[in-house]
């Protein structure tokens, strides 16, 4: 794999994309008995609160032979709270593991992480910045649910703003062709400028439609996320973005036959929990695919033979 450390979707070609997800496909048999990363270890630290991006990384450390040190809770229980940079507790758990995964709640923090770090560095969320593995695990799902990345009309729902699920996503697919992006979300938290340059610069169609009863007929993949309370400045401009796009069961009443419905989760209120059992409901298989993801990726950073040059 040419790529080092993992802090954004941008450093991946549409290569190492297909390479990336036929090594998950190979994941998803891997025998029990295979441990290609026996003697390695992760080490995981978690700035911010997890529940998937943590433990699905060290399910994936785990089921190929690796073993994981964790702190859950490093804004409070690691020595950030005695003022220790990022940058010098990178420096210390390098010495004790062969990769960190780390979840910041400040922009740009993976980044500065890897800047410092001689072991590959994957940015499991940096505030709203990116959330690239979770980006690859989105577009994987899609390939493996629908059979192809290219050609998709994709609605991009929610907050479009701080959700850095939405933003990595979107940018993954200036690596997909025939690509027609809808962005749907509250007037105060539009998809960035930053987003939308890079969209351009790889000509992915994409436009704004307030009305999602509108699009949902004619997509095929619905992209709903959380309106997150944490990342706005006051409780009134959080419940005037809240509630505004809820997938129930008329949506799904209105939704292509064909079509899935994916959300990174987790969901508080935008997805009733009647539209479970409808098989395009696909968001709880997609959270099961972020294991087989994330142990191609380790794989193809850590196991012998793969060892990054960078
Ligand atoms: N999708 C996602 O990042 O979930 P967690 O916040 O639980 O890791």
């Amino acid at each position: 794999m040419t790529v080092r450390h993992v802090v954004e979707v941008a450093q991946f070609d549409r290569a190492e994309l297909e390479r990336l997800f036929a090594r998950a496909d190979h994941m998803r048999e891997l025998p029990p008995d295979a441990a290609p990363l026996r003697g390695r270890i992760l080490a995981t630290l978690f700035y911010e609160p997890s529940t998937r991006t943590r433990l699905s990384f060290e399910a994936a450390m785990l089921r190929l032979g690796g073993q994981v040190i964790s702190t859950e809770n490093a804004r409070e229980f690691s020595s950030a709270i005695k003022g220790e940079t990022v940058e010098d507790t990178v420096r210390i758990v390098e010495g004790y593991a062969d990769a960190i995964v780390i979840r910041h709640h400040e922009q740009g923090a993976a980044h500065r992480a890897a800047a410092v770090a001689s072991v590959p560095v994957i940015n499991g969320g940096d505030g709203p910045g990116e959330h690239p593995t979770q980006a690859l695990l989105d577009l994987y799902t899609i390939r493996h649910e629908l059979g192809r990345i290219d050609g998709l009309r994709v609605a991009l729902v929610g907050d479009l703003r701080f959700g850095r699920t939405a933003r990595s996503l979107a940018r993954l697919f200036c690596l997909t062709e025939g690509t027609e992006l809808v962005f749907v979300s509250p007037q105060a938290v539009p998809m960035g400028a930053d987003v939308r340059a890079a969209l351009d610069a790889h000509d992915v169609a994409y436009r704004d439609e307030q009305d999602l009863a509108i699009v949902l007929p004619h997509v095929d993949v619905v992209y709903q996320t959380r309106i997150q309370r944490e990342r706005f400045a006051t409780a009134e401009e959080f419940e005037a973005s809240r509630g505004v796009y809820v997938l129930d069961a008329a949506s799904f009443g209105r939704l292509n036959p064909q079509a899935i419905v994916l959300h990174p989760l987790p969901r508080v209120d935008e997805i009733a929990a009647e539209v479970d059992p409808d098989p395009r409901a696909a968001y709880f298989r997609q959270a099961r695919n972020g294991v087989f993801v994330r142990m191609a990726l380790l794989d193809l950073l850590l196991a012998d033979g793969e060892r990054p040059n960078g």
